[in-house]
């Protein structure tokens, strides 16, 4: 496909950092930013409003997806989370988001993050990034993300928590038959257990620029 541009694959598992990063590359290079979680979040969403199991068929949510819906703020529940992850698995969904996200890079290039972007969505992606970290890390950083308060009494519990819905979701997303969550052949891997956000970021940039020849 011509593109007007360069596309960067930011894939990686649930609360990695993906999206912190896939922001901060793309304003770095001046390029359009798409969440691609988003998509499924407000298929998932649109599934749970209609009173629908997630597992059932929802290609029919996936098809009619408008701008309104993805602008929704109820999209980082932890219930839209696991629908999201489950209408996910359905191979007619994905198909009707693929023109979506191909679309958006079209014109002048995107970084995109998601679980398949450099493996199913764009395999001729530029750059492609795979981010990830223990479940443990990703849990904590969820649980401050969301607020929440390290010296709580019950914070361990909910961080507990937090990383058993992570290690479900990972499982799930790696675990389906179409376009699971893999690392491309060609990705560079980042671990950020021990990394701010500033240095993968630094990483990242450089490992763009090289691959970009800029
Ligand atoms: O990145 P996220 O947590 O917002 O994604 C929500 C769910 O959507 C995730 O569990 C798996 C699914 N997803 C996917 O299958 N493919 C993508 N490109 C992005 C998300």
């Amino acid at each position: 496909m011509k593109r007007g541009g360069p596309v960067i694959a930011v894939d990686g598992p649930a609360a990695a950092g993906k999206g912190t990063l896939a922001k901060r590359l793309a304003q770095a290079l001046s390029l359009p930013y798409l969440d691609t979680g988003l998509l499924y979040r407000a298929v998932g969403r649109l599934a749970l409003d209609a009173g629908q199991d997630p597992a059932a068929p929802a290609e029919a949510f996936a098809q009619k997806l408008s701008p309104e819906d993805l602008a929704r703020r109820d999209l980082r529940a932890p219930e839209v989370a696991q629908a999201a992850s489950k209408v996910a698995a359905q191979p007619a969904v994905r198909q009707a988001l693929v023109e979506t996200q191909r679309r958006f890079a079209g014109e002048r290039g995107a970084v995109l993050d998601g679980r398949d972007i450099g493996t199913v969505i764009f395999p001729d992606a530029d750059v492609k990034l795979f981010i990830t970290a223990s479940p443990a890390t990703r849990a904590l950083r969820r649980f401050l993300q969301l607020g929440g308060d390290q010296s709580a009494p019950n914070a361990q519990a909910q961080v507990a928590e937090m990383e058993e819905a992570l290690k479900v979701r990972d499982a799930a997303d790696s675990g389906r038959k179409t376009a699971p969550l893999q690392v491309a052949a060609d990705a560079q891997v980042i671990e950020t257990d021990t990394l701010s956000a500033e240095d993968v970021l630094a990483q990242a940039l450089a490992f763009a620029r090289r691959r970009l020849g800029q």
